[in-house]
């Protein structure tokens, strides 16, 4: 369905996430006929260049092996739609009046002014909006993660973006939020009558969140040494996970009412502090290994020094409310792990009574296996009579629904769904002001108890699923870390 026309402004263009998520969005949307031409894509940064020689540069992120030929000619009448100004927010260039002139003037025009730049300079790009009267009555701002890099950072950014634009025209990207599977979790939950009734400390033994990546910390390593994996991953993408799977059900799909309904999740996470870090969160970094039968290099030799910076993080968190006293929700993620694979495991408990006698480990509590990615589906698992003669067996077999089984069509990149949610004004999938600062108020503890603590670095080897501490925070609670099945 096409969204109404907009202008873009794509600030931090010739930046990674620009060039390898943001422009080929709006491509697809554009070849799907989404964007209607009357719509603008402006390119800003701070280099001085031609617009033809950004879109050369754009092409050779956006065209690979796997183009089709159908895709590559569309490419070069969507390639000559994109302007390209140079601006430099802190100074008062004339970059930001070739900005102003190469947006519609129709002041009532939807605007979007994307911020895919460090966070430190969403303050001066939200002022130079201001002073330039770039600040239309339909402009919305996109803001990248992280928003700060602790509480007091985050709350300051978003009192500057504040004094610009009004809540309701500030969409904080998660783009875990914009994934298929992701927004799939609300309606597992609450449009199935099945789960919910047990969905609480009754019926749940534990939760696992596994984001596991095979990717290192590659190109982006300067920024990812100064955040490491707690604040690159945990602060937003787990907790947001965390925040779907443990919510109570909102009214509606409002985004009030769910972005209220996760807040109080985030505010009811126990503390973490230096007395529990080190019970409750494990630390690590990657060595060299083999990933995918390639020797890749370990952390410190890939950054250049050696380096504090956690590549990997498992944590043993506590939702301190009725509905989940008592149940641990296991969260990890890592870089160069074993396997790209991200996915949500919901332990239930287990039978109170076995009828069948069964023989010891032959009886398994169901296990509900929510796969983000790839191989995107879910999975139920359930004891199973093992078909045919010879007395009774049991097996433990999946319900299993694969995306790619069920559903013929591709659907878009996080990015693509997002950007248009951004055009559509659908707030409910971005997070609001009270809930970045709430996950950095929780993950602030963490931090400051590592450094209280002195808390230890592990060293793991590429290719594995993070330090054998991490199996420890479960197998004192005599639980394993599960893979998939
Ligand atoms: C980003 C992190 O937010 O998410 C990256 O900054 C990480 O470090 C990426 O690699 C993972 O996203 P995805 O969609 O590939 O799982």
């Amino acid at each position: 369905v096409p969204v109404e026309p907009f202008d873009i402004v794509v600030f931090g263009a010739t930046g990674d996430l620009a060039l390898r998520k943001l422009i080929p969005a709006l491509f697809h949307r554009w070849c799907d006929g989404q964007i209607s031409d009357d719509s603008r894509i402006v390119c800003a940064s701070r280099d001085s260049m031609e617009s033809s020689a950004f879109q050369e540069l754009a092409a050779t992120h956006v065209i690979t092996a796997k183009t089709t030929s159908e895709r590559k000619t569309s490419w070069a009448e969507f390639a000559a739609r994109l302007t390209y100004v140079s601006v430099d927010a802190d100074s008062e260039s004339a970059g930001w009046t070739d900005l102003a002139a190469a947006l519609d003037p129709d002041e009532s025009k939807i605007r979007l002014y994307y911020l895919a730049l460090p966070p430190s300079i969403y303050g001066s790009i939200c002022a130079g909006l201001a002073a330039h009267k770039l600040n239309t009555p339909n402009a919305r701002i996109v803001l990248e993660k992280p928003i700060g890099s602790n509480y007091h950072t985050a709350r300051a950014i978003n009192d500057k973006v504040g004094e610009v634009f009004r809540e309701n025209n500030i969409f904080r990207i998660d783009h875990y939020l914009g994934k298929e599977t992701v927004q799939n979790l609300l309606i597992l939950r609450f449009a199935n009558y099945l789960f919910e009734p047990i969905w609480n400390a009754n019926g749940i033994d534990h939760v696992q969140i596994t984001v596991a990546e095979s990717l290192g910390a590659g190109k982006r390593a300067s920024y990812y040494d100064r955040s490491g994996a707690l604040r690159d991953m945990v602060q937003n993408h787990l907790l947001q996970l965390a925040c779907l799977v443990a919510m109570e059900p909102p009214a509606s799909l409002d985004p009030d009412a769910v972005r209220t309904e996760k807040l109080k999740v985030l505010k009811a996470l126990r503390p973490i502090t230096a007395a529990n870090v080190s019970q409750d969160v494990v630390r690590g970094q990657y060595q060299s290994g083999a990933v995918d039968g390639e020797t890749v290099p370990g952390y410190a030799e890939e950054v250049g020094h050696a380096s504090q910076t956690e590549t990997f993080v498992g944590v043993r968190a506590h939702v301190d409310n009725w509905r989940w006293a008592g149940v641990p929700f296991y969260l990890r993620t890592g870089k160069r792990m074993a396997a790209r694979r991200s996915e949500i495991i919901v332990q239930f408990k287990p039978i109170p009574h076995d009828v069948v006698g069964a023989t010891e480990g032959a009886m398994r509590p169901n296990r509900l296996v929510i796969r983000l990615q790839p191989d995107e589906g879910v999975k139920l698992m359930l004891m199973t009579k093992d078909p045919g003669p010879g007395g009774l067996r049991l097996r433990y077999v999946p319900l299993n629904l694969a995306y790619a089984e069920h559903f013929d069509h591709d659907y878009p990149d996080a990015y693509e769904r997002l950007l248009m949610a951004v055009v559509r004004g659908n707030l409910s999938l971005f997070m609001r002001r009270d809930e970045v600062e709430a996950a950095w108020r929780w993950v602030d503890g963490i931090i400051q108890s590592w450094e209280d603590s002195q808390s230890k670095l592990y060293g793991y080897q590429a290719g594995t699923d993070g330090p054998t501490q991490s199996a420890l925070l479960l197998a004192r609670e005599e639980r394993e870390w599960f893979d998939g099945l």
